[in-house]
Protein backbone atom coordinates (compact mmCIF):
# COMPACT_ATOMS: atom_id res chain seq x y z
CA UNK A 1 0.00 0.00 0.00
CA UNK A 2 1.57 3.11 -0.92
CA UNK A 3 2.35 6.24 1.86
CA UNK A 4 -0.36 8.97 2.38
CA UNK A 5 1.81 12.22 2.57
CA UNK A 6 0.25 15.45 3.29
CA UNK A 7 1.59 18.60 1.48
CA UNK A 8 0.75 22.18 2.71
CA UNK A 9 1.42 24.74 -0.46
CA UNK A 10 2.77 27.93 1.25
CA UNK A 11 0.83 29.59 -1.51
CA UNK A 12 -1.75 30.11 0.47
CA UNK A 13 0.37 30.68 3.67
CA UNK A 14 0.70 34.19 5.55
CA UNK A 15 3.77 35.66 3.61
CA UNK A 16 4.81 38.09 6.46
CA UNK A 17 5.39 35.12 8.92
CA UNK A 18 6.69 32.38 6.31
CA UNK A 19 9.05 30.59 8.61
CA UNK A 20 6.30 30.52 11.73
CA UNK A 21 3.78 29.35 8.76
CA UNK A 22 6.25 26.32 7.98
CA UNK A 23 7.32 25.68 11.85
CA UNK A 24 3.49 25.43 12.65
CA UNK A 25 2.27 22.89 9.58
CA UNK A 26 5.59 20.64 10.17
CA UNK A 27 4.08 20.97 14.21
CA UNK A 28 0.63 19.68 12.97
CA UNK A 29 1.79 16.97 10.85
CA UNK A 30 2.73 17.65 7.49
CA UNK A 31 4.79 15.10 5.40
CA UNK A 32 6.47 17.76 3.04
CA UNK A 33 6.40 21.26 2.08
CA UNK A 34 4.78 22.17 -1.42
CA UNK A 35 6.42 25.32 -3.44
CA UNK A 36 4.75 26.41 -6.22
CA UNK A 37 7.07 28.41 -8.21
CA UNK A 38 5.42 30.68 -10.46
CA UNK A 39 6.81 32.95 -13.77
CA UNK A 40 4.29 35.01 -15.15
CA UNK A 41 4.89 33.28 -18.34
CA UNK A 42 3.75 29.42 -18.15
CA UNK A 43 1.05 30.56 -15.53
CA UNK A 44 -0.70 33.93 -15.00
CA UNK A 45 0.82 34.27 -11.89
CA UNK A 46 4.17 35.28 -10.10
CA UNK A 47 4.95 33.68 -7.35
CA UNK A 48 8.15 32.37 -5.26
CA UNK A 49 11.66 32.23 -6.94
CA UNK A 50 14.73 30.67 -5.63
CA UNK A 51 15.67 32.92 -3.09
CA UNK A 52 12.56 32.12 -0.94
CA UNK A 53 13.06 28.46 -1.52
CA UNK A 54 16.63 28.88 -0.14
CA UNK A 55 15.12 30.79 3.03
CA UNK A 56 12.39 28.24 3.53
CA UNK A 57 15.35 25.38 3.17
CA UNK A 58 16.85 27.33 6.26
CA UNK A 59 13.57 26.25 8.55
CA UNK A 60 11.91 23.78 7.36
CA UNK A 61 12.65 19.77 8.40
CA UNK A 62 10.66 18.09 6.00
CA UNK A 63 11.58 17.67 2.41
CA UNK A 64 10.86 20.54 -0.18
CA UNK A 65 8.18 19.85 -2.83
CA UNK A 66 9.50 22.37 -5.33
CA UNK A 67 6.29 22.56 -8.13
CA UNK A 68 7.82 24.41 -11.35
CA UNK A 69 5.44 26.18 -13.21
CA UNK A 70 7.70 27.84 -15.54
CA UNK A 71 8.83 28.45 -19.28
CA UNK A 72 12.40 27.25 -19.85
CA UNK A 73 12.60 24.81 -16.78
CA UNK A 74 15.68 23.54 -18.09
CA UNK A 75 17.66 26.49 -17.15
CA UNK A 76 16.66 26.59 -13.56
CA UNK A 77 16.78 22.90 -12.40
CA UNK A 78 20.41 23.53 -10.67
CA UNK A 79 19.42 27.08 -9.36
CA UNK A 80 16.64 25.55 -7.88
CA UNK A 81 18.59 22.74 -6.60
CA UNK A 82 21.12 24.82 -5.05
CA UNK A 83 18.23 26.79 -3.40
CA UNK A 84 17.36 23.09 -1.61
CA UNK A 85 14.51 21.65 -3.53
CA UNK A 86 14.33 17.89 -2.34
CA UNK A 87 11.72 16.87 -4.81
CA UNK A 88 10.99 18.59 -8.16
CA UNK A 89 8.26 18.59 -10.59
CA UNK A 90 8.02 20.00 -13.76
CA UNK A 91 5.18 19.89 -16.31
CA UNK A 92 5.02 17.96 -19.95
CA UNK A 93 3.75 21.13 -20.79
CA UNK A 94 6.32 23.68 -20.38
CA UNK A 95 9.16 22.10 -22.82
CA UNK A 96 9.84 19.29 -25.52
CA UNK A 97 12.23 17.27 -23.43
CA UNK A 98 10.62 16.42 -20.14
CA UNK A 99 12.30 13.45 -19.98
CA UNK A 100 15.85 14.87 -20.11
CA UNK A 101 14.40 17.06 -17.67
CA UNK A 102 13.98 14.45 -15.40
CA UNK A 103 17.08 12.78 -15.83
CA UNK A 104 18.43 15.92 -15.04
CA UNK A 105 16.98 16.61 -11.71
CA UNK A 106 18.07 13.36 -10.75
CA UNK A 107 21.31 13.99 -11.59
CA UNK A 108 21.27 16.73 -8.81
CA UNK A 109 20.15 14.30 -6.90
CA UNK A 110 16.27 15.06 -6.42
CA UNK A 111 13.66 13.40 -6.73
CA UNK A 112 12.24 13.91 -10.28
CA UNK A 113 8.68 14.14 -11.27
CA UNK A 114 5.99 15.49 -13.80
CA UNK A 115 3.39 17.08 -13.88
CA UNK A 116 0.10 17.14 -15.84
CA UNK A 117 -2.65 20.00 -16.05
CA UNK A 118 -6.33 19.27 -16.41
CA UNK A 119 -6.78 18.58 -19.79
CA UNK A 120 -3.51 16.61 -20.95
CA UNK A 121 -3.71 13.57 -21.81
CA UNK A 122 -1.95 10.36 -19.31
CA UNK A 123 -0.42 9.10 -23.12
CA UNK A 124 2.10 11.83 -22.71
CA UNK A 125 3.34 9.81 -19.61
CA UNK A 126 3.59 6.62 -22.21
CA UNK A 127 7.58 6.86 -22.48
CA UNK A 128 8.31 8.74 -19.06
CA UNK A 129 6.78 6.37 -16.60
CA UNK A 130 10.16 4.99 -15.98
CA UNK A 131 12.01 8.33 -15.70
CA UNK A 132 10.35 9.75 -13.01
CA UNK A 133 9.53 8.75 -9.01
CA UNK A 134 6.18 10.27 -9.45
CA UNK A 135 3.62 11.75 -11.01
CA UNK A 136 1.36 15.28 -10.12
CA UNK A 137 -1.82 15.30 -11.83
CA UNK A 138 -3.00 19.01 -11.53
CA UNK A 139 -7.04 18.78 -10.29
CA UNK A 140 -7.17 22.83 -11.05
CA UNK A 141 -5.69 24.91 -13.84
CA UNK A 142 -2.51 25.91 -12.33
CA UNK A 143 -2.18 30.18 -11.18
CA UNK A 144 -3.79 30.28 -7.94
CA UNK A 145 -4.72 28.84 -4.69
CA UNK A 146 -8.51 27.88 -3.39
CA UNK A 147 -10.01 27.03 -6.65
CA UNK A 148 -12.43 24.35 -6.95
CA UNK A 149 -11.75 20.42 -7.89
CA UNK A 150 -12.50 19.35 -10.89
CA UNK A 151 -14.06 16.09 -11.09
CA UNK A 152 -12.85 14.59 -14.21
CA UNK A 153 -9.84 14.35 -12.61
CA UNK A 154 -11.12 11.38 -10.56
CA UNK A 155 -11.30 9.19 -13.69
CA UNK A 156 -7.34 10.23 -14.89
CA UNK A 157 -6.16 9.22 -11.81
CA UNK A 158 -8.28 5.85 -11.29
CA UNK A 159 -6.57 5.52 -14.93
CA UNK A 160 -3.17 6.68 -13.79
CA UNK A 161 -3.06 4.05 -10.78
CA UNK A 162 -4.38 1.38 -13.12
CA UNK A 163 -1.30 1.55 -15.54
CA UNK A 164 1.08 1.88 -12.83
CA UNK A 165 -0.16 -1.09 -11.32
CA UNK A 166 -0.37 -3.03 -15.08
CA UNK A 167 3.67 -1.80 -15.19
CA UNK A 168 4.85 -2.93 -12.01
CA UNK A 169 5.82 0.29 -10.48
CA UNK A 170 5.38 1.93 -7.04
CA UNK A 171 4.40 4.84 -8.37
CA UNK A 172 3.56 8.04 -6.19
CA UNK A 173 0.66 9.82 -7.47
CA UNK A 174 0.70 12.98 -6.11
CA UNK A 175 -2.68 15.71 -7.05
CA UNK A 176 -2.77 19.36 -6.64
CA UNK A 177 -5.51 21.53 -6.62
CA UNK A 178 -8.85 21.93 -4.44
CA UNK A 179 -7.73 19.20 -1.74
CA UNK A 180 -10.09 19.33 1.14
CA UNK A 181 -12.19 17.71 3.60
CA UNK A 182 -14.57 17.36 0.96
CA UNK A 183 -13.02 16.17 -1.94
CA UNK A 184 -9.80 13.97 -0.40
CA UNK A 185 -11.79 10.56 0.43
CA UNK A 186 -12.61 10.52 -3.50
CA UNK A 187 -8.99 11.04 -4.83
CA UNK A 188 -7.15 8.51 -2.29
CA UNK A 189 -9.87 5.79 -3.62
CA UNK A 190 -8.93 6.69 -6.93
CA UNK A 191 -5.63 5.74 -6.50
CA UNK A 192 -3.50 9.26 -5.09
CA UNK A 193 -0.96 8.92 -2.00
CA UNK A 194 0.31 12.49 -2.20
CA UNK A 195 -1.96 15.47 -1.23
CA UNK A 196 -1.40 18.78 -1.59
CA UNK A 197 -3.33 20.90 0.15
CA UNK A 198 -2.93 25.14 0.28
CA UNK A 199 -6.46 26.73 1.59
CA UNK A 200 -7.68 23.89 3.23
CA UNK A 201 -4.81 23.67 5.24
CA UNK A 202 -3.79 27.55 6.00
CA UNK A 203 -7.24 28.70 5.66
CA UNK A 204 -8.11 26.79 8.57
CA UNK A 205 -8.07 27.74 12.28
CA UNK A 206 -6.68 24.29 13.78
CA UNK A 207 -3.57 23.17 11.31
CA UNK A 208 -3.24 20.06 13.11
CA UNK A 209 -7.04 18.87 13.49
CA UNK A 210 -7.08 19.78 9.20
CA UNK A 211 -3.70 17.20 8.45
CA UNK A 212 -5.27 14.86 10.61
CA UNK A 213 -8.45 14.55 9.33
CA UNK A 214 -7.14 14.86 6.06
CA UNK A 215 -4.50 11.94 6.41
CA UNK A 216 -7.47 9.87 8.53
CA UNK A 217 -10.05 10.49 5.24
CA UNK A 218 -7.20 9.30 2.68
CA UNK A 219 -6.31 6.41 4.74
CA UNK A 220 -9.29 5.14 5.07
CA UNK A 221 -10.65 5.58 1.40
CA UNK A 222 -7.22 3.92 0.43
CA UNK A 223 -7.62 1.04 3.51
CA UNK A 224 -10.97 0.32 1.91
CA UNK A 225 -10.22 0.23 -1.55
CA UNK A 226 -7.01 -1.60 -1.62
CA UNK A 227 -5.00 0.45 -3.10
C1 LIG B 1 -1.97 25.87 -8.12
C2 LIG B 1 -0.90 25.34 -7.21
C3 LIG B 1 -1.38 24.65 -6.02
C4 LIG B 1 -2.17 25.49 -5.05
C5 LIG B 1 -3.20 24.59 -4.45
O1 LIG B 1 -1.43 26.26 -9.31
O2 LIG B 1 -0.06 24.44 -7.92
O3 LIG B 1 -0.32 23.97 -5.34
O4 LIG B 1 -1.41 26.07 -4.04
O5 LIG B 1 -4.06 25.36 -3.70
P1 LIG B 1 -5.42 24.74 -3.11
O6 LIG B 1 -5.06 23.57 -2.27
O7 LIG B 1 -5.97 25.89 -2.34
O8 LIG B 1 -6.28 24.35 -4.29
ZN1 LIG C 1 1.40 23.22 -6.73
Amino acid sequence: MPTVAIAPSILSADFGRLAEEIQAVEEAGADLIHIDVMDGHFVPNITIGPLVVKAVKKVAKTPLDVHLMIANPSQYIDVFADAGADWITVHVESGPHPHRLAGQIRGRGCRPGVVLNPATPLSTLDYLLDEVDLVMLMSVNPGFGGQKFIESSLRKIAALRQTARERGLQLDIEVDGGVAATSIAAIAAAGANIFVAGSAVYGSSDYRATIASLRQRAEAAIWQEGI
